[in-house]
């Protein structure tokens, strides 16, 4: 079960960045190809029968999986980063982190209005990460057809600040 395998690949940080808080530490699973391979089909399989047209990946965890996926589903890839990162002209939103706050961006010419977009991130916490992602991408006249996660930590509620955005809300692991 894939959700067990990636339980058991994470590593748990404590008071990682900051006092209190216990990071979830992906990169053990990047040294098992097996399990980057798996963990990219399985977040393909969940979207079957959904209409997809492009995966935004969110920098930075966004773009271990996301463009992986976005090869296997074969569509294009579209990187969402922090601010100033973005060399042509773009859009931006502020948001709430678990810790701090930061600001998105991505090229206004990212994608094309009426686009059904598929948000990726290695991660739902709170939610204010993806939240201001869809912003952006409503901002530029697409939609969220789904969000796709490696982990949701469901304790912090980040699925009920979705549900406005987007009711299709994947993960593979749940904490
Ligand atoms: C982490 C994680 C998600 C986000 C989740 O990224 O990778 O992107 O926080 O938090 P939220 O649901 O409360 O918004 P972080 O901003 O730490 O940066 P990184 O991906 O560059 O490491
Ligand atoms: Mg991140």
């Amino acid at each position: 079960m894939i959700a067990s395998k990636i339980k058991a690949a994470v590593r748990d940080v404590h008071d990682f960045p900051k006092q209190g808080i216990i990071f979830k530490d992906i990169t053990p699973i990047l040294k098992d190809p097996g399990l980057c391979k798996e963990i990219t089909t399985a977040l393909a399989e969940q979207l079957r029968g959904l209409e997809i047209d492009v995966v935004a990946g969110i920098e930075s965890r966004g773009f271990l999986f996301g463009p992986s996926l976005a090869q296997l589903l074969g569509i294009p890839f579209v990187p969402i980063r922090k601010a100033g990162k973005l060399p042509y002209k773009t859009i931006s939103q502020s948001y709430d982190l678990e810790y701090g706050s930061a600001t998105i961006e991505c090229h206004e010419d990212a994608l094309l209005a009426g686009q059904k977009v598929l948000i990726h991130d290695d991660l739902l916490a709170t939610g204010g990460t993806v939240v201001a992602a869809s912003k952006l991408i409503m901002q530029l006249g697409a939609s969220v057809a789904a969000y796709s996660f490696i982990i949701s930590l469901d304790f912090l509620n980040g699925r009920q600040r979705l549900v406005p955005y987007g009711d299709q809300v994947f993960s593979l692991a749940d904490y």
